[in-house]
């Protein structure tokens, strides 16, 4: 299948919905709103909303129903860079190729930015009107397995272990728990949730799960090699930044040669984990293969 169509057609419905979720705003507020839909719409390769979308198509659903529920998991994610990049975290200048956020606009609109993208994910996966059709305990069931991996138990947890290990010896059983949780568990969430909402069965959820994770890995070890060996120019981020900040990552821990060996293995067992599914996982295969080989 030609993926990189595919994906294209895919991240123009998402960026056409998002507009209409989060309009430009006059009101008093507007600073903050403006903030949200800087960083929303500098660019992005909107790989969670479409695996969320992938998921949902793989597991048996039909049209456009699930594309509330995928935006929201962009907003989720672009609210982890806005704080991903604050000067109490990573303190970096370039996010998407634009000026990051607190650069911008400060830092109490980008940390305001951050959270009223979190809190509006939460208000657009929750409002039954936007997903005629479906039965509310399954947006309900949804919403859980996004929850549980964003929060403490997994992404914040993940960030949190980063941040704390800027300086120590990197091992690879501590960078793989800040890969798993920081990213993978994210990734994971949004292929599971897409295939849940579609009423996928408790044994393709765990192929999909295994799948994401996987995936999810995979994304993080490609992330840390770019730091490495990309250009600052493709990626729209400083490269260099890991360095600078003494961080653990999968390069520091075991090299760069061994990296990319764990990047493909990591792909190969993605694949594996859904390849008795029939066509209709297809993009979710080539999405792995596609994915191995990015410069952003
Ligand atoms: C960057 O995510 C942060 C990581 C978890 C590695 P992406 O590489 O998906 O960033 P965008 O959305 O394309 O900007
Ligand atoms: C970020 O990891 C993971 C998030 C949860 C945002 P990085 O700090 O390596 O992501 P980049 O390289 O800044 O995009
Ligand atoms: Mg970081
Ligand atoms: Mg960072
Ligand atoms: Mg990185």
């Amino acid at each position: 299948m030609d993926i990189a169509s595919y994906l294209a057609e895919k991240r123009m419905l998402i960026n056409e919905a998002l507009a209409r979720f989060i309009p430009p705003s006059k009101e008093l507020h507007h600073t903050v709103v403006e903030a949200m839909r800087y960083s929303l719409f500098a660019g992005g390769k909107r790989i969670r909303p479409i695996l969320c979308i992938s998921g949902w198509e793989a597991a048996g659903g039909g049209d456009a129903a699930v594309m509330p529920f995928a935006c929201a998991l962009e907003m989720i994610h672009t609210y982890s860079l806005i704080h991903d990049d604050l000067p109490g975290m990573d303190d970096d200048d370039l996010r998407r190729g634009v000026p990051t956020c607190h650069k911008k606009f400060g830092e109490a609109a980008a940390i305001l930015a951050g959270d009223a993208l979190l809190t509006e994910a939460f208000y657009l996966m929750t409002d039954p009107r936007l997903y005629p059709g479906l039965d509310p305990a399954r947006l309900l069931g949804a919403v859980n397995i996004v929850a549980e991996r964003i929060g403490y138990r997994g992404m914040v947890g993940g960030q949190m272990v980063d941040v704390e290990s800027e300086g120590k010896e990197s091992s690879l059983e501590l960078v793989q728990f800040i890969h798993r949780k920081k990213t993978a568990e994210f990734i994971q969430a949004s292929v599971v949730s897409g295939a849940y909402l579609a009423g996928a069965s408790s044994d393709d959820l765990s192929a999909f799960a295994r799948y994401g994770l996987h995936l999810g890995l995979a994304f993080q070890i490609r992330d840390d090699i770019l730091d490495v060996v990309g250009e600052s120019r493709i990626m729209g981020k400083p490269q260099g930044s890991d360095k600078i900040h003494h961080k653990v990552t999968y390069p520091s821990a075991v090299g760069l040669d061994r990296s990319r060996q764990s990047e493909e293995a990591e792909i190969r067992e993605a694949i594996r984990s859904i390849e008795h599914m029939n066509s209709r996982s297809d993009p979710l295969k080539a999405i792995a293969l596609y994915l191995l080989e990015r410069e952003h």
